[in-house]
């Protein structure tokens, strides 16, 4: 089955396909665990920057290695791409599914480049995701949340034009969520009736939900029922990530072999993504 595919079932069934971003060996292992663990299609994700520290080759072979070895369900896709050429990258080193964030682009531009994504990512089988309003904030902890107001909410009437004549096969929607976590760990406050309008104007296509970390869990669970079917982790894993390696440090000061200082990290953030797995309502679901 393609990335398609388990989209299509998400969406029948009501659950979401989790995104979960990488850029080290160890998150992929711990995201790879959770997956073995729960029989959970998954999203694997990699911004420009983490491709970038990565390698596109390299995070399409890593992928593929273990997609094969262990017969799993896993999708690499270019989160956030920004430009029409490093997509393009992505999509000939092999990627599944490539996000174009449009968002900084002024509207029409923004479906001329889109649409030439497509253009050329349907030639190769390869998913698109749109996106019209960007997704405020970083994925990393910020000291304060940023402020959505309506105009920062994607409009049901742009994104019924923009999927009509783009053609993506997804939209990426911002429906008060944000990239990264507060200090203080004050959810976002969903705008359901938005996500029922946008819903109301795009029921053929996919809706993603972004900056999925620090979200309540009645939250997720309600976005999901009103039509999300994928959602994007990444905060959270990267703080779990940092947080256990700088503990495991501190606890194993002579300890310098890798290989014996990094199970504990990778098990700590698997745990993570079991949750959230189990959250998604995506587990046994391959
Ligand atoms: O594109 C990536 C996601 O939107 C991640 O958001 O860092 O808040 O989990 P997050
Ligand atoms: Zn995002």
């Amino acid at each position: 089955m393609k990335i398609k595919d388990y989209l299509q079932k998400a969406k029948k069934g009501n659950w979401a396909v989790g995104q979960f971003n990488f850029s080290t060996l160890e998150q992929l292992k711990a995201i790879i665990q959770a997956v073995e663990k729960l029989n959970s299609p998954v999203i694997l994700g990699t911004s420009e920057g983490e491709s970038r520290f990565v390698g596109l080759k390299q995070a399409v072979t890593l992928v593929d290695s273990y997609r094969q070895d262990k017969n799993l369900a896993l999708f690499l896709n270019l989160d956030h791409g920004k430009s029409f050429d490093y997509i393009e990258k992505a999509i000939d080193a092999g990627y599944d599914g490539v996000h174009f964030d449009g968002s900084g682009f002024d509207f029409e531009e923004n479906i001329r480049t889109s649409k030439k994504i497509v253009e050329y990512a349907h030639k190769k089988g390869v998913l698109v995701e749109g996106e019209i309003n960007p997704i405020l904030g970083t994925s990393r902890v910020l000291e304060k949340i940023p402020e959505a107001s309506q105009k920062d909410l994607t409009d049901p009437k742009q994104a019924f034009r923009f999927i009509r004549e783009t053609k993506v096969d997804s939209l990426a929607v911002n429906i008060g969520s944000f990239h990264g976590i507060e200090t203080t760990g004050k959810s976002p406050v969903i705008d359901f009736n938005r996500l029922k309008e946008i819903k109301g104007q795009t029921s053929d296509k996919f809706l993603v939900l972004h900056g999925g970390s620090g979200i309540a869990d009645k939250d997720i669970k309600e976005v999901i029922a009103q039509g999300i079917v994928k959602i994007n982790v990444n905060t959270e894993l990267r703080i779990a990530y940092t947080n256990a390696l700088k503990q495991v440090l501190k606890n194993k000061p002579l300890e310098t072999t890798p290989y014996k200082l990094m199970p504990e990290v990778v098990s700590i953030v698997s745990k993570i993504v079991e949750a959230k797995i189990k959250l998604f309502g995506s587990d046994n679901k391959t």
